[in-house]
């Protein structure tokens, strides 16, 4: 497993506050199967963007770290950036600062003021520069999943899905396990991501994750794996390879039980 979105670097955003903790967390990582993971600090929230320089300092460290204590873990730079007017600025043409792994992939977090068709203008400036988006936690955005075909026409134009694996889980509630399940069900999840930011709650560990994904494969009878194809896509992303998903023409509701059909709730 891949893991493309965490907050693993110590002391430069909400995630891990010192490199013991950091150590910690990738612990969780290793033994969950997790054997490559991109540190994806907060980027642009709030207006605060931490240098790329120094992102790239704190991966080594860590990476470094993790070396001496033997974790069989290969990290990765990259940053989780608030999609707003301000990413034109410091996401130039032809530089992969902020990138994925050095790919031409970002991942783009949304806010809850974020209008769906600024954003959409926004993404589609970034595509012109060169730049691959990743579209961090889809789960979390009420306004694309209560519009679906917004959804399906972004992944045609290229944007990337990316789901948090703790929303399988129920971890996030039961709302956000509603909306990963859909997203599955019409193989709309492109990537997983642990999104861990601590060791006592939101995790890097992956478990509990990769069990709920097996019983949903099988309660959905669901062909895809999804463990194993996100990491497939993944490795395009270290690879530097392009990803062309197949997008549905149409999103399929979830068929509803007779109770549902006969009284209606
Ligand atoms: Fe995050």
């Amino acid at each position: 497993m891949i893991d493309i979105h965490s907050h693993i670097l110590p002391a430069i955003d909400d995630g891990s506050r010192n490199l013991d903790m950091t150590l910690s967390m990738l612990h969780m990582s290793a033994v969950s199967g997790v054997t490559d993971i991109i540190a994806t600090p907060h980027v642009n929230r709030g207006g605060h963007v931490p240098s790329w320089q120094e992102i790239e300092e704190k991966t080594a460290q860590v990476a470094e770290a993790a070396k001496r204590a033997h974790l069989p873990i290969h990290i990765y730079s990259g940053a989780e950036i608030e999609l707003n007017g301000d990413v034109l600025r410091f996401l130039k043409e032809g530089s992969w600062d902020y990138c994925l792994a050095g790919s031409p992939y970002i991942l783009l977090e949304l806010t809850d003021q974020s209008q769906s068709d600024m954003a959409e203008r926004l993404i589609y400036e970034l595509q012109l520069r060169g730049f691959q988006p990743v579209l961090a936690h889809v789960e979390r955005y009420e306004q694309l999943m209560n519009h679906p075909d917004v959804l399906i026409s972004w992944a045609k134009k290229g944007i990337l899905l990316q789901c948090n694996i703790g929303s399988f889980t129920g971890y996030f509630g039961h709302h956000l396990q509603q909306h990963v399940e859909d997203l599955y069900r019409n193989h709309m999840v492109h990537f997983l991501g642990s999104d861990g930011h601590r060791t006592e709650f939101r995790t890097t560990d992956m478990r509990e994750g990769h069990d709920a994904l097996r019983n949903l494969q099988q309660k959905q009878h669901n062909q895809q794996d999804l463990w194993l194809e996100t990491t497939q896509n993944a490795s395009r992303i270290l690879n530097h390879r392009v990803l062309y998903p197949d997008v549905p023409d149409y999103w399929q509701v979830k068929k509803k039980g007779l109770w549902q059909r006969l009284f209606g709730s």
